[in-house]
């Protein structure tokens, strides 16, 4: 798998792209370093101007067409026949890579690792370890009073979930964090020169340990979301080792940074308002509701990336075929015309509602395989820490820094609260 790997992964990720200069700020709406307050003023005026102004814009830094507005953004997503994965022409030489793949072939190995994250089997599988393992780094400082939140809880606990997902061996969390963070570096600045050199061998070494679970799962099934994988058929058809290796390269690409992120922005929103946090301390049933909100107001991935399969109009302007698009689910979660007091944060917006119409996962046929994990681990986490950490909140001297384009994560998080007993 090796080198061919990292090659191809390389040349997909960077199809079509422009280059993005190291250091420039390529997108109004790409990096913030603003304390708590002004961060989201600076980026709600920015979005919303956007969004007002020009619903589709030609960036000349990304070399893509953005949109902006709820409705265009849920079409680009949902028209899985006139915007693709892969750039037109483009042969994916990578197979189980599901996020790249369009059409049948997508169809088809999506209908056969659907049921590894059914509700049934992640219940099954990885809920069972939750709360062990968000506790278990609580204990690491309860007693203190005060923790960098990002990097004693929101980086190491969904690092966990994957580790315990997948029941990868010979785990160095330290190793496995920094590895993940360049592959999210990485697809948001691929021509950083510095970002680049590092990748390949980030790259090499998570195969190692996928190519690992793989080899232990053939030799031993031990009854996991590996094992569902493995056994999965589909008119005749199982899932080949390379197959199988990519795809959990895959789940951790998407299912680690995402939920980091999430876990900090919870955070970082309930500190921001207190009379909503104490909504959710005293009523813990609005846990998923204020999950879902933060995940309305700050999707981990701002945007999605589609390539128009043929010369189209978009908003009513033309998009020549093989241009790249971005659709900006940061714009269309805000968007008034579908959300009322879009740039509000409130606790109880999905409480008494059984559907969240927010893109933050997506929408169609790629829509997030793994959406009801990631609910079940930041539910999880947010319910353990408000549980256990007594007038948790974000530490107000601190100035918090947002980094990155593709997924904006908070750096840093210092929180306090009052020390455990
Ligand atoms: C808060 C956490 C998460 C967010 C916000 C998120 C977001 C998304 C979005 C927006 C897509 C659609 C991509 C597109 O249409 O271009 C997607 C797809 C996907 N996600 Fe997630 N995700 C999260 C967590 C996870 C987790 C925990 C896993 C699994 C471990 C996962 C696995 C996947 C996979 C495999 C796909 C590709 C589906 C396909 O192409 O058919 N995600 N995710």
């Amino acid at each position: 798998v090796g080198g061919s790997f990292e090659a191809s992964w390389k040349a997909i990720s960077t199809a079509g792209r422009a280059t993005i200069e190291a250091g420039s700020a390529p997108c109004p709406v790409a990096n913030f370093v603003v304390g708590p307050r002004s961060v989201a003023a600076t980026r709600d005026r920015e979005l919303a101007r956007l969004r007002e102004e020009t619903p589709i814009f030609w960036h000349e830094e990304l070399g893509a067409f953005c949109v902006t507005r709820y409705d265009d953004v849920k079409e680009v997503l949902t028209d899985g026949t006139r915007f693709l994965m892969s750039a037109p022409g483009l042969t994916n030489s990578l197979p189980g890579m599901l996020p790249l793949m369009d059409g049948s072939s997508h169809a088809a190995l999506r209908e056969l690792v659907t049921p590894a994250f059914s509700t049934a089997t992640i219940r099954r599988t990885v809920q069972p370890t939750l709360d062990a393992s968000a506790h278990s780094l609580i204990d690491r400082f309860a007693r203190v009073g005060s923790t960098e939140l990002i990097e004693s809880f929101a980086n190491p606990f969904p690092a966990f979930v994957i580790q315990r997902m997948l029941q990868i061996r010979d785990f160095d969390l330290m190793q496995f964090l920094r590895d993940g963070r360049i592959m999210v570096d990485f697809l948001s600045n691929p021509s950083d020169p510095e970002i680049a050199s590092e990748f390949p061998e980030a790259t090499r070494r998570q195969m190692e340990l996928f190519e690992a679970v793989v080899a232990d799962e053939r030799r031993k099934p031990r009854g996991g979301v590996v094992s569902m994988l493995a056994e999965a058929e589909l008119a005749g058809r199982h899932l080949s080792d390379e197959e199988l290796v990519n795809f959990c390269y895959v789940l951790t690409g998407a299912g680690m940074g995402t939920s980091q992120v999430t876990i900090g922005n919870v955070v970082f929103e309930l500190s921001a308002n207190p009379s909503e946090r104490a909504k959710v301390i005293d009523e813990p049933g609005l846990v998923p509701s204020a999950v879902e909100e933060v995940l309305r107001l700050h999707p981990p991935a701002q945007f999605r990336m589609r390539y128009a399969a043929e010369d189209l109009e978009l908003c009513s302007v033309t998009v020549p075929r093989g241009s790249l698009i971005y659709a900006f689910a940061s714009t269309a979660n805000r968007d008034p015309e579908k959300f009322a007091d879009p740039d509000r944060f409130l606790a109880g917006r999905y409480a008494d509602r059984n559907t969240t119409p927010h893109l933050t996962f997506g929408w169609g046929a790629h829509f997030c395989i793994g959406a009801f994990l990631a609910r079940l681990e930041v539910q999880h986490a947010v319910r353990a820490l408000y549980e256990r950490l007594h007038d948790l909140r974000t530490d107000s001297d601190a100035q918090l820094t947002f980094r990155g384009f593709r997924v904006p994560s908070l750096e840093r998080l210092p929180v306090r609260f009052r020390p455990e007993g």
